[in-house]
């Protein structure tokens, strides 16, 4: 089977994909300035919105993911992540797409989401889907410690 013929099945995560989505963002996601991923919160995530998460499989293994949050009010894209054997063969752009469904038929009017300004590789996924960079905004943070 090559590459193009493998089927990649999209699914929203659950509590038993937690140790996975773990595993997947420690090799896959970007991980510079921001807080470390715990098993709690990824817990708090999908019980206070069960479809944000969403994981892509192929043959039973979990190779991407994207959290799509929406408060009502923004749309957020988070750890939109693609396991390394399995770049560029499309999964991030089916997440993507996923997404934006989502958020389309819940209301939203724009999709945001934070990129590092070095991340070259997630910078070209977000042009060719369509994102441009705002450069006269900058995030202000807290941490709540
Ligand atoms: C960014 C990332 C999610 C892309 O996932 P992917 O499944 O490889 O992306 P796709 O195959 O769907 O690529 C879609 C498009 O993005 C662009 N793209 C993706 N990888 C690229 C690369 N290495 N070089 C140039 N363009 C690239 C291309 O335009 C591509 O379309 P094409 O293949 O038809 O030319 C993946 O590389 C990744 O997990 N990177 C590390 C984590 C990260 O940086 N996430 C983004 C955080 S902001």
């Amino acid at each position: 089977m090559t590459a193009s013929e493998v089927v990649t099945v999209l699914r929203r995560a659950t509590s038993d994909d937690v140790p996975m989505l773990l595993a997947l963002w420690e090799v896959a996601a970007e991980n510079d300035s921001r807080p470390t991923d715990t098993a709690e919160k990824i817990e708090a995530l999908l019980g206070r919105d069960p479809d944000a998460c969403t994981v892509a499989e192929r043959d039973g293994r979990l190779v991407g993911s994207l959290i799509a949050g929406w408060d009502g009010w923004r749309a957020h894209l988070y750890r939109l992540a693609v396991h390394p054997d399995v770049r560029r063969q499309g999964v991030g752009r089916l997440l993507l797409a996923d997404a934006e469904e989502r958020f389309r038929a819940l209301g939203a009017g724009r999709i945001d989401a934070m990129v590092l300004e070095g991340n070259d590789l997630g910078q070209s996924l977000w042009r060719s889907a369509g994102y441009t960079p705002q450069p006269q905004w900058r995030r202000w943070v807290k941490s709540l410690g």
